[in-house]
């Protein structure tokens, strides 16, 4: 009877702690903390939703008819206290029927989701509609940052902008290692890989501000790859480009583009007044005004064999111009410029 007891408390225990994944994903409102997917900001989005809400309908039934009959059978054929303890049970010679059933049943459900997953996976890709009006934004993925350029060359890091109801094509492309680009409400995750230039084609159909992160491990600063995307009215975001750094700006926008540079590349390793983190110091450091030093030195980063300590090539592909910026910002601040420059002024 006690052992009994215990069987029944320990399988109730096992199917309420198999169950949970099921019943925090029916009850979650989405997001980081919850199993059930965002709602979806495109159609891209919606495509997927509806592949997972497929598959985990045909799981769940699946689930809860073996649990089921995993409790019925574990009740119905246990021991009894009047039976022998060295009793033997009946001794069976397989059932072609049942094993045909079991094996068939199976297949065809495994067979519907790959029909279904393959037919419905290329919705995931918004190629319908009229693209002609199509917005081609470049998104870079560097150790440990985003970059992001659009038409006209204008930069912004870590921060998308993009307008809402207009078709957007992402080439996404690698500077280094592999990095992937995932924000759920917009569309799925898609890989940035050097030599390589991927696409991810979306149609933002609201307005709202969406969280994504880089989804493929990168190194040792991946987790604060995050990336924002904030999608906007067609008008906000003609305003929105205006105010990004282009290649002819200088003064505010200038140090706008060079203050976003400092904080989105440098400042992830070397702190956010060059103080020294992950990576060395760096405040007031002569090769920060120095174009030519600098320049290299963000092209080709360091690392040198048998020597502790790499820098990834951050500025990789940056333009003259973005350079330029970021020396004017760091002329700009006290706590950053070399004091033979006699810093404080606004450059
Ligand atoms: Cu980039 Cu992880």
């Amino acid at each position: 009877m006690g052992r009994t007891i215990v069987a029944i408390v320990a399988t109730g225990t096992a199917l309420v702690l198999a169950a949970l994944p099921i019943v925090l994903a029916l009850v979650s409102p989405g997001g980081l903390g919850g199993l059930a997917p965002p709602d979806p900001a495109t159609p891209s989005g919606e495509a997927i939703n509806q592949l997972y809400w497929f598959v985990f309908g045909i799981c769940a039934v699946v689930f809860i008819g073996v649990e089921t009959a995993l409790v019925l059978f574990i009740l119905r054929f246990r021991r009894r206290s009047t039976t022998p303890v060295d009793a033997e049970g009946p001794q069976i010679h397989g059932n072609t029927r049942l094993e045909i059933i079991w094996t068939a049943i199976p297949a065809v459900i495994l067979a519907v989701i790959a029909i279904v997953v393959l037919v419905r996976t290329p919705a995931v890709q918004a190629t319908g509609g009229d693209r002609s009006d199509e917005l081609v934004v470049r998104v870079e993925g560097h150790q440990f940052y985003w970059r992001y350029v659009y038409p006209d060359g204008q930069i912004s890091l870590d921060t998308l902008v993009l307008p809402v109801d207009r078709p957007v094509k992402l080439e996404l492309v690698s500077y280094d290692v592999n990095h992937s680009w995932w924000v759920r409400e917009l569309t799925g995750k898609q890989d940035a890989i050097r030599g390589q230039v991927n696409e991810l084609l979306l149609r933002p159909t609201a307005e709202g501000t969406f969280d994504g992160v880089c989804a493929e491990f990168c190194g040792v600063l991946h987790a604060v790859m995050p990336t924002t995307v904030e999608v906007v009215s067609q008008e906000e975001y003609a305003s929105r480009i205006e105010q990004l750094s282009g290649q002819d700006q200088a003064g505010e926008a200038q140090l706008a583009l060079g203050r976003q540079t400092w904080e989105r590349t440098c400042a992830k390793c070397h702190g956010p007044e060059g103080q020294g983190d992950l990576g060395p110091p760096i405040a007031q450091n002569g090769t920060l005004v120095d174009e030519e030093a600098l320049r290299d030195l963000l092209n080709d980063g360091l690392d040198t064999p048998g020597v502790e300590g790499y820098m990834p090539p951050v500025g990789r592909g940056w333009p003259a111009f973005q350079v330029q910026a970021l020396i004017e910002y760091i002329r700009s601040n006290e706590d950053l410029a070399p004091p033979e420059q006699d810093g404080g002024g606004s450059g």
